[in-house]
C-alpha cells in the first residue's frame, strides 16, 4: 500500500526561509556549506564519503535526491534565507516506509553562524506540516546522541516524544553512539490514506 505522494515538489516559504528539494543546482552551495561547517558538524556526523566537500559529490547527491523523491523514498530539503538567498541548513526526510508503518526518519543541520535564532524550529515546523499533510505520513522519528543538547531542546520544542535510549545506535564521529529515540505522531492522519494503491 502507498499513499500517492506527490512526484513534484512545490517550494515552501516561511517567514524567513525557503525550503526546496535538494537538486544538482545546489551543488556549489552545499559543498561550501559543508566546508564552512566541517568542525561544527563533525561531532554529530557519520563518516564522510570520499569527495564529501566537493561540488561534484553534491551534484550526484542532488540527482539522487530527485530520484528518491520521485520514487517516494525520501525528501531531502535545502533551507535558504529569504533575506539573502544563502543556504543555511538541510532537512532530510528519509527511509520513508509505507504499509502499516507510514513513517520516516528526520535529520537536520544548520550553519553554525545561523544557530540560536529559531531558524531550524521554523524550518522544521514547515517540513513537518509538509510530511504530514502532503506526504501523508503518520509518524516522524528522530534520534540524537545523548549529549546533543541543542537537538534535544529542538525536538522537545516541536513536540517529539522520547521513546527511550538505543545503545550503540549509529556510527558517528568514529564510534557507535547511544542515541535518544524520539517520534512525533500525525494526529490528523486519515486512515483512508492507507487505501490508495
Ligand atoms: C541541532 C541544531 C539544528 C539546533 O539548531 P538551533 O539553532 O539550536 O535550533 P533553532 O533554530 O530552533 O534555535 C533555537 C534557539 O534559538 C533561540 N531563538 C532565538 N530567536 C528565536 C526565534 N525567533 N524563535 C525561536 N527560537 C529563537 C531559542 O531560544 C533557542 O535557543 P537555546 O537553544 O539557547 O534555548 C544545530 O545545533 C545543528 O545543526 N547542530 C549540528 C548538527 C546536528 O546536531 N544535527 C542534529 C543531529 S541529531
Amino acid at each position: 500500500m502507498t499513499t500517492n505522494p506527490p512526484t513534484t515538489f512545490a517550494t515552501i516559504e516561511t517567514a524567513r526561509l525557503r525550503l526546496e528539494l535538494a537538486a544538482p543546482e545546489h551543488a556549489q552551495a552545499l559543498a561550501a556549506f559543508m566546508r564552512a561547517n566541517d568542525a561544527h558538524f563533525a561531532r554529530w556526523d557519520p563518516p564522510r564519503p570520499a569527495g564529501f566537500h566537493t561540488a561534484e559529490y553534491w551534484h550526484t547527491q542532488g540527482e539522487r535526491s530527485i530520484a528518491e523523491y520521485r520514487a517516494g523514498s525520501a525528501a531531502r530539503l535545502v533551507m535558504s534565507s529569504r533575506y539573502d538567498g544563502a543556504l543555511v541548513g538541510r532537512i532530510n526526510l528519509t527511509q520513508i516506509f509505507r504499509g502499516p508503518f507510514q513513517s520516516c526518519a528526520l535529520g537536520y543541520q544548520i550553519d553554525e553562524a545561523h544557530q540560536g535564532r529559531g531558524l531550524m524550529t521554523e524550518g522544521l515546523k514547515a517540513a513537518i506540516t509538509f510530511a504530514f499533510a502532503k506526504l501523508k505520513l503518520h509518524r516522524l522519528q528522530a534520534a540524537y546522541i545523548t549529549t546533543n543538547e541543542r537537538s534535544a531542546r529542538l525536538l522537545e520544542r516541536l513536540g517529539f516524544t522520547k521513546l527511550g535510549i538505543s545503545d550503540d545506535y549509529l556510527f558517528i564521529d568514529g564510534a557507535w553512539r547511544d542515541h535518544v529515540i524520539t517520534a512525533l505522531i500525525n494526529k490528523d492522519f486519515d486512515e483512508a490514506w492507507l487505501q490508495h494503491p
